[in-house]
């Protein structure tokens, strides 16, 4: 529960200058009515010395060794390891084992490592032989939330919302290729010329997509999103800045009244974990179903139906898409039905269960603000193949549809809720909408953190009376602006 209310602690920063490009070195006085005043700053990097050239070299052909007595070590151990007997023997026998076998290897091809060496050697034969070979040790890693391969050479992750590109590397494109194959074997599919992407689950819950050469130009590409045990609740959430104890209240009186909430946003703003964090608010008595491509919500309550569709088989058969889902969803008696991501014709059976009866329904689309992802549901809508006028589309959204919230990744990597914006009818031809909370950026510091705040917009919800009814008196306060 939220009961304290205080002012957000943003409000008392002070809003500060723009600051961008101010810790770029000044090589030359800056010429104040020039126009190349206000262009970007070249970073100038000192070339290196012969002595850190020479470091680096060795550094590489260590790691080519590594790499190329990794392979002949692999290939051995595959014809060594009892292969019947690795599922069930322990973490620790296997590694036991491998040890022992790499030991021998290593002294028949006249080898010698040190302890270090040896550790992380029996370490990654373990993640190839186990796991997912370079990936396993990102797969580990809490901290990492996306892991991108372009081609065998260039993985990048995303840490706390920043990409950076790591120093892990598959050996060449056809280790990349075995690694792929093993995922998606797994889950019964394949991947090659003629079928050359592939969407999966990895064993952890992790969302996986790749895409294999040629359609992939410069090698395979391989998103994978981290599945987190441990969604991020309401609390998490508030205490990241994500959105302020106010809007917690708000959103907790929105969603426990019943209201149609879709939550928008661009790629890995927080849709699905903001969307994950508001189903905390439904009560332990409804039925709620979820629907989604990849299931990733991990709903709290006891009476959860979980539904993933699936993709047609190689023969081209057998597919169950997220519509054919929500219809027989319907059917299912939900109180409330939750859909992972709207983004195809399902639009239209999520907007018609929306307004008959199954209130209190929510989703996700891929839009920058709220009258986009309007947009967004009109062109769903239009090309689902449905013929109707388009006033009579935004009709249904309008009755459909009352809330909008909106994620965004900002560009110093927080997350946040930037809007919260309630539908309030139809004016007209045009759906008439209303902002009751913004996040309002003030500037930016040296070191690229957006400084800004949330508040409200001054204007009381459209469904107070509804609060009200449902016994969630929100204090005028909430909707207070600050100056
Ligand atoms: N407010 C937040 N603070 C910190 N991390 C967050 C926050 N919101 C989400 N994340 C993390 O960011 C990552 C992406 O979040 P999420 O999967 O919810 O994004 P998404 O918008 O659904 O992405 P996609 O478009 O790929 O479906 C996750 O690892 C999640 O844990
Ligand atoms: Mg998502």
């Amino acid at each position: 529960m939220f009961s304290r209310f205080k002012k957000p602690e943003q409000a008392n920063q002070k809003p500060a200058t723009t600051a961008v490009g101010s810790g770029a070195p000044q090589t030359r006085a800056p010429a104040a009515a020039s126009p190349a005043a206000s262009l970007p700053k070249i970073a100038v990097v000192a070339p290196k010395s012969p002595a850190e050239v020479t470091a680096l070299d060795k550094e590489r052909k260590k790691k080519e060794k590594m790499s190329e007595l990794k392979v002949e070590l692999h290939k051995r151990l595959l014809e060594n390891l009892n292969l019947a007997a690795l599922e069930s023997a322990t973490e620790g026998n296997l590694k036991v084992e491998i040890a022992a076998i790499v030991s021998e290897a290593l002294e028949e091809m006249s080898v010698v490592l040190n302890k270090e060496d040896r550790t992380i050697l029996n370490q990654d034969l373990f993640d190839e032989v186990m796991g997912l070979g370079p990936l396993e040790p990102l797969l580990k890693d809490e901290t990492v939330n996306d892991i991108l391969v372009n081609g065998p050479k260039r993985i990048f992750i995303e840490r706390g919302g920043k990409l950076t590109l790591t120093d892990i590397t598959f050996k060449d494109e056809r280790h990349l290729l075995r690694i792929i194959d093993k995922i998606v074997s797994a889950v019964g599919r394949r991947v090659d010329e003629s079928n050359p992407y592939c969407d999966a689950r990895l064993a952890d819950g992790s969302r996986f997509n790749c895409m294999v050469p040629p359609v992939a130009v410069d090698g395979s590409l391989v998103s994978i999103r981290k599945f987190k045990k441990d969604k991020l609740g309401i609390p998490d959430l508030v205490r990241f800045g994500a959105f302020t104890e106010e809007m917690a209240l708000y959103l907790q009186a929105a969603v426990s009244c019943r209201l149609n909430i879709i939550v928008s946003g661009g790629t890995g703003s927080g849709k699905t974990t903001t969307l994950n964090a508001l189903s905390s608010f439904i009560d332990n008595s409804e039925r709620v179903l979820t629907i989604e491509d990849t299931a990733e919500l991990q709903l709290q309550q006891v009476h959860v139906g979980r539904m993933e569709s699936r993709p047609p088989n190689v023969e081209g058969k057998g597919a169950v898409t997220q519509r054919d889902c929500l219809r027989n969803a319907l059917r299912m008696r939900p109180d409330r039905i939750i859909v992972g991501e709207t983004r195809g014709e399902e639009v239209i059976d999520m907007l018609q269960a929306m307004n008959t009866g199954h209130d209190g329904s929510m989703t996700t689309i891929h839009a920058n603000n709220a009258r986009d992802g309007i947009s967004r549901l009109e062109n769903m809508v239009a090309m689902a193949g449905i013929e109707m006028p388009l006033k009579a589309v935004r009709s249904q959204i309008a009755a459909a549809v009352n809330l909008i919230v909106q994620a965004s990744r900002l560009q110093d990597g927080s997350r946040r809720m930037v809007s919260i914006t309630e539908i309030t009818g139809m004016e007209g031809d045009v759906i008439s909408m209303q902002e009751v909370f913004r996040y309002e950026r003030l500037g930016i510091e040296p070191n690229g953190k957006i400084i800004g705040r949330f508040n409200a917009t001054g204007v009381r919800s459209h469904y107070s009376d509804r609060f009200r009814q449902w016994g969630f008196e929100l204090p005028a306060s909430i909707y207070e602006p600050i100056a």
